[in-house]
């Protein structure tokens, strides 16, 4: 029972369940809520502990894991990526922008948008390659349909599905879908076992997580976009799910 009550009392602090679904009047005021609430959080100790994570600088044991955790899925991303000169890719949520400065290194384009104008300052304070720009702002912007900077051949979602709830989180695929851009690689935190529900009964490990299951049938359903390839990280209370979704031509 006790049990019981504290996974109850972890979904009341988001983690993800599909009957929490927020149903607010239109899709934009759902959007502009969200888009403060996000912020307010990178403003917090959860911000903090984010910019120790990307700059490699773990306060703790379960910052380590994700440090450590994310190494090998950054290299995975580049082999299923493959930047090189000409390639032009849109970092969505880009944070610090560390990955986005990697795969300029390899001679990509890369914009990165990311809400907090904190983390976006920082980004372009330690950029070393012409072909990486940072913008802060809602990265959904800059998929409208004929902007100035529609032709993305790539978006990433890296760490970004879970901020949102599952009904917001639904509402930002459907404007990625609608901007067809051809490959999307989603990182999020997964919490389909029991494992990761007993990595969060430790305070210091509480991540919000996302079922993949119901996150990639959703997507499978309501978009053209189709899982080409999957690959998961695990190391201890980090566990990451790495999607290719492409979009699949006759969906
Ligand atoms: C956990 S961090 C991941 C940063 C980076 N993608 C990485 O993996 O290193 C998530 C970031 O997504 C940003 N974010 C969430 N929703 C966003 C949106 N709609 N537009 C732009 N940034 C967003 C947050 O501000 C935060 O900096």
């Amino acid at each position: 029972m006790i049990f019981d009550g504290h996974l109850r009392g972890l979904r009341a602090a988001g983690h993800d369940d599909p009957g929490r679904g927020i149903a607010l009047e239109s899709p934009r005021t759902l959007n502009q809520t969200a888009q403060q609430r996000v912020r307010a959080r990178y403003e917090s100790e959860h911000g903090r502990a984010w910019e120790r994570i990307e700059t490699a600088r773990p306060a703790s044991y379960f910052e380590e894991n994700v440090v450590f955790g994310r190494r090998p899925l950054v290299r995975r991303l580049i082999e299923w990526l493959e930047p090189r000169a000409g390639l032009r890719v849109l970092d969505g949520g880009c944070g610090l922008g560390r990955i986005a400065e990697e795969l300029a290194g390899h001679g990509a384009t890369i914009t990165g948008v990311d809400l907090v104008p904190r983390f976006v300052e920082a980004a372009r304070g330690t950029a070393s390659s012409g072909s990486l720009e940072f913008e802060a702002g809602n990265f959904v912007d800059r998929l409208r349909p004929g902007g100035k900077q529609a032709g993305y051949a790539a978006l990433l979602l890296l760490g970004v599905l879970e901020d949102y709830a599952p009904a917001e989180r639904h509402e930002l695929i459907r404007h990625v879908a609608d901007a067809a851009v051809p490959r999307v690689y989603l990182a999020f935190r997964f919490s389909d076992d029991r494992g990761s529900r007993l990595w969060n009964l430790f305070p210091e490990a509480q991540q919000r997580s996302i079922n993949s299951v119901e996150l990639l049938r959703w997507i499978h359903l309501h978009t053209a976009y189709r899982q080409r390839r999957q690959d998961r990280f695990v190391r201890r209370n980090f566990r990451c799910h790495l999607a290719e979704l492409v979009r699949d031509p006759v969906a």
